[in-house]
């Protein structure tokens, strides 16, 4: 079983902005399951710093036109999955968030900040830190660690790389006129390397030069190789499609599981779904909503970005509105979202909850206390709160695309037949088509047995780790005999 060190910019539980951080938390464990020796880096953020005091310093990395990074080592709390903090505090020891200040804006130094982690990613993999550990792929993820094939496909005793796509619409795009002071090899530049338009793309680092590529989920990897999901790049993803490949997401279940969920008010399973109520009362009570058992909630949780459709939610309100059902929503992201959104909640106050902010409780509760869950998303890499809402009995309504497309059954006659349905599916990029699916959902909510059944079917669905985690093996050992 090859060594894999694993570069990422966010892990559950230490740092999260979004369902990177659930991957990463959790498939580095179910690869040691599979006996990978699995060592996760990741950068020293102040919180991260703040768990990990404990943790000793094991390495020193010299890096060109920088002070010497530290290496900090301790287990990813929960896990015994080792972890290696990069830890260079010019850099990441600051208060705010991993790529952004605490107003939203980007760090203007990110080009610099993941240049350096991904130089010492590539000396860690190659053993000169003097940890005697070689790696035998390293396990990229998204833009942050583009710039880490790049390096290594610099070398003649390399080891194998794989690039995992999270989302194509972040690329780590940079003025050109920051390449220079990066110190990165001159051979990189040029279109068949990092640049892009006369940009800098990180994320072009990793479709070009890793051995292989994948994205989180099989539709995804289709939809991202036409013009109307490739941001410009499906004409090299084109180019490498035989490199290139979907794997789904998992979910931890230690964590999203209704049964043992320390999060929720009252836990729950299949056997005992009566206990739900306690959750939607809780909930109701908790956004002033009246309380009201038989009044579908429908929750929503989610960065606040066009991705996630909120304005076709938008588009769709005022009719919404006019139905009898009751909405909740955390989430945070675009000022204009969350403006708007705050002003049909204030006219809604009967019906409508918007909470803005980062909430993890709040998340747990809203996925366990409501009867149905929205995510009307125009694009979805894999999407991780359709698959948590499966397993609380939270019907997800969805839209058709990218993993929501490949783990949500339409609840149409036929397959409610078969007892495979598992959610409401629509495909329009519209309002109308969302206020249509949202109508369906509550006509089957209000059918009693067959609603029961739904949520039964989408209890019993598995999107444990394991499964995924034997096709990133099977893909880390492809890219070690496919090495370039
Ligand atoms: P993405 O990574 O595109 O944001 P995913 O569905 O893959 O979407 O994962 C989102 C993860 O982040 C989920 O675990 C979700 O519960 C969590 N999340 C998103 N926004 C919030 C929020 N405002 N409060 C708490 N958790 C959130
Ligand atoms: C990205 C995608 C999301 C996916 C997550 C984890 O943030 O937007 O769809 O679930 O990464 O892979």
């Amino acid at each position: 079983m090859p060594k894999v060190l694993f570069a990422v910019s966010e892990a559950h539980p230490l740092i999260k902005t979004g369902g990177l951080a659930d991957f990463a938390g959790s498939l580095p464990v179910a690869l040691q399951e599979l006996r990978h020796d699995v060592r996760l880096v990741l950068p020293a953020y102040r919180p991260v710093l703040a768990q990990a005091r404990a943790w000793r310093e094991v390495a020193r990395l010299e890096l060109p036109g920088h002070q010497a990074a530290r290496i900090l080592e301790g287990a990813l709390p929960g896990t015994r999955v080792t972890c290696w903090l990069v830890h260079a505090p010019e850099w990441f020891d600051r208060p705010g968030g991993p790529y952004a200040d605490a107003g939203g804006h980007d760090w203007p130094d990110n080009a610099a900040r993941y240049a350096l982690f991904a130089r010492a990613v590539a000396q860690l993999a190659l053993d000169e830190a003097g940890l005697n550990w070689r790696a035998g792929v390293v396990h990229c993820s998204d833009w942050q660690t583009g710039l880490v094939p790049a390096l290594l496909s610099r070398e003649a005793e390399r080891p194998a790389t794989l690039f995992t796509i999270h989302n194509l619409a972040y690329q780590g795009l940079f003025p050109a006129a920051q390449f220079p002071a990066l110190n990165l090899p001159a051979a990189l530049w040029g279109h068949d390397g990092l640049e892009f338009h006369g940009q800098l793309s990180f994320i072009k680092g990793g479709l070009i030069y890793a051995d292989r590529i994948n994205t989180v989920s099989p539709t995804y990897a289709g939809e991202i190789t036409t013009p109307a999901l490739g941001y410009g790049l499906e004409g090299l993803l084109r180019h490498r499609a035989a490199h290139l490949s979907g794997i789904l997401n998992g979910v931890d279940y230690r964590v999203w599981d209704p049964a043992r969920d320390p999060l929720i008010i009252r836990n729950y399973s299949p056997a005992g779904l009566a206990h739900k109520a306690a959750n939607k009362a809780w909930l109701q009570q908790h956004c002033a909503l009246p309380a009201q058992e038989h009044i579908p909630l429908i929750g929503m949780v989610g960065r606040l970005v066009e991705q996630k459709g909120i304005d076709l939610l938008l588009a769709a309100l005022p009719q919404l509105m006019k139905l009898p059902l009751q909405l909740v929503l955390l989430g945070s992201g675009a000022r204009h979202f969350e403006d708007a959104l705050q002003d049909w909640a204030r006219r809604y106050p009967e019906q409508l909850s918007v909470r803005i902010g980062y909430n993890e409780e709040l998340a747990h509760r809203i996925e366990a206390g409501a009867d149905m869950f929205l995510m009307p998303s125009r694009f979805e890499p894999c999407g991780l709160n359709q698959l948590y809402s499966l397993r609380y009995g939270t019907v997800p309504i969805v839209r058709r695309t990218g993993g929501l497309a490949d783990t949500v059954v339409d609840a149409g006659a036929d397959n409610l037949k078969r007892d495979r349905a598992t959610g409401i599916v629509f495909s329009e990029e519209s309002g109308a088509a969302l206020l249509d699916a949202v109508r369906r959902a509550l006509n089957l909510f209000s059918g009693g047995a067959t609603w029961h059944a739904l949520m039964l079917a989408g209890m019993r669905q598995d999107y444990s780790w394991q499964a995924s985690a034997r096709r990133y093996s099977a893909l880390y050992q492809q890219a070690m005999a496919e090495r370039r």
